[in-house]
């Protein structure tokens, strides 16, 4: 029996959970399980996601939407997520171009609806915080999940009750607002803006005008859909979550405040579509190796170049063309579209660089590694071993690693594995910590390894590169968990098993 099948044998219910700080490969991960299922459920986040697919030869890369509809598979959308509606409609658009139709899509009735001012809170938020700030996608997510838990959120099925919807809205654009002699007083991005009564009444029903013809348009696909997994599942289904976000970035068990407004943990994923964790047969967690990412704000243990890594890449114009032009390096454009050699000798040279900051700006293009969501340059730093032994601690004792991305870095001379990490007051400190205060401080303590060639031929685990193989079993001891397979380039189909 091939590996895969191995995996997948006498299990129903598959998870694929990210384990670090987003964008570890989940998308290729749930492709190469979405033949297999034949329900793909999504529980957190929103357009903040990005999950980026080979399909055909062409990438698809994935906000809202699942990896499921690519494959014409009972498609959910989960109560747990916060759904943009012109971006969900954009989207089910842009897939009808590859002849997709998403006529198996369903929409939780009770997921939330992230609204125009939700868009303009976030990013008003994101302006003032620049200095330290969380640096989120922008996408309205932690303004949807605030009024969520506030209980004045906006749920999709809502879209169907005029009165309740009309409430609703008025509720959300000025509940909060300071009123005066009849007058409310509300921030619009950083400016204040005074409202007449008149004026309220009127952006209320321009807000209905906008959201009316949404709600029509995904009519169809909305659905109990909390109801409509368990009976999948009680059928025999196959079902399949997938992770967005990463562990690290999780709302509970993050390095708050520099995190997402959910919870992507698999307890969380499970409990946005309505399942328990303990359905789950098979949670695979997702890792890249040996270098890994982090966008926006936040601690960062492992860092190439530290605190100058991280300025460096927010400040603007990091964009992927300007790093191309500024080395030289060939690209083409066509439309957004950038496209380069990722194994261009130059990248190659600046991947091994003796310059920290130099060398995670060759690791970034050799690997792609700009936001796909907001193409935001990614922050660069090695794998860390801490940080995968706490996501093992919550995700569970039982979740089997798929590696990401090695491939990336064939032509390295050497990498590094973070094993532990020292603190300045207290030593030896062998433990993450959620404590982004805490975390700031820690010094990674590095075992370096011989770099490795090209990995795209190599069929067996076995026939790995040798370090990269002693650093796979080391990992495994830090972390606590087994590595299942490595992936060894972007094809679902490019993934060395592990017996
Ligand atoms: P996928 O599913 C990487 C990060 C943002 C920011 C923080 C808060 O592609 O792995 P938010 O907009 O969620 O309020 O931003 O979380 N973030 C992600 N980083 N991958 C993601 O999703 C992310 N979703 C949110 O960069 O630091
Ligand atoms: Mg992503």
């Amino acid at each position: 029996m091939a590996l895969e099948k191995l995996l997948t044998y006498n299990t129903q219910v598959v998870a694929v959970v990210d384990q670090q700080w987003g964008d570890t490969g989940k998308g290729k991960v749930v492709d190469m399980f979405a033949e297999w299922a034949d329900v793909v459920a999504r529980g957190t986040g929103g357009s903040n996601a990005g999950h980026t697919l080979v399909f055909d030869d062409k990438e698809i890369i994935l906000h809202l939407l699942n990896v499921g509809a690519v494959y014409d598979k009972i498609t959910i959308l989960g109560n747990g997520m916060v759904i943009n509606l012109p971006a969900l409609v954009e989207e089910i658009g842009g897939l009808a171009e590859y002849g997709i139709n998403c006529d198996k899509l369903r929409i939780s009735r009770d997921a939330h609806v992230v609204m125009p001012y939700h868009i303009g809170r976030d990013q008003a938020n994101n302006q003032s915080l620049k200095n330290g700030g969380i640096g989120s996608t922008g996408r309205g997510i932690g303004p949807c999940y605030a009024d969520k838990i506030a209980r004045k959120g906006i749920m999709i099925r809502d879209l169907y009750d005029r009165d309740i919807l009309h409430k609703k809205i008025r509720k959300g654009m000025f509940l909060d607002a300071a009123t005066e002699n009849g007058l409310k007083y509300v921030l619009e991005g950083t400016q204040l803006l005074v409202r007449s009564p008149s004026q309220i009444t009127r952006e209320v029903d321009v807000m209905m005008a906008h959201l009316e013809p949404l709600g029509e348009r995904i009519k169809p696909y909305v659905t109990d859909t909390v109801k409509e997994l368990h009976a999948h599942l009680r059928e025999g289904k196959k079902i399949l979550l997938e992770g967005a976000q990463g562990l690290l970035l999780s709302i509970e068990f993050g390095t708050y405040p520099y995190v997402t407004s959910s919870d992507p943990s698999l307890n969380g994923t499970a409990a946005g579509v309505g399942l328990s964790a303990r359905d789950v047969d098979l949670a695979l967690g997702v890792v890249k190796f040996p270098f890994m990412t982090r966008v926006g704000g936040g601690p960062f243990p492992t860092e190439l170049a530290g605190k100058a890594g991280e300025e460096y890449c927010q400040e603007e114009n990091r964009a992927k063309e300007n790093e191309l032009s500024r080395y030289n390096i060939k690209f083409t454009k066509e439309g957004d579209k950038i496209k380069y050699d990722f194994r261009d000798q130059k990248i190659l040279e600046l991947v091994n660089s003796e310059d920290e900051l130099t060398q995670a700006i060759g690791i970034r293009l050799a690997a792609g590694e700009f936001g796909a969501s907001t193409g935001r340059p990614r922050r660069i730093g090695w794998t860390d071993a801490m940080a995968a032994r706490y996501a093992q601690m919550i995700n569970g004792r039982d979740v089997k690693l798929i590696l990401t991305k090695a491939d990336c870095l064939a032509g390295i001379e050497e990498f590094k594995l973070c094993c532990g990490y020292a603190h300045p007051s207290f030593g030896m400190w062998i433990e993450f910590s959620r404590d982004s205060n805490f975390l700031r401080k820690v010094e990674p303590e590095y075992t370096k390894f011989h770099g490795y060639g090209d990995l795209s031929e190599v069929q067996k685990f076995k026939d790995l590169p040798g370090s990269l193989q002693s650093a796979i079993n080391l990992f495994e001891r830090y972390a606590q968990g087994k590595v299942v397979a490595v992936s060894n380039g972007p094809k679902k189909e490019q993934v060395i098993f592990r017996r």
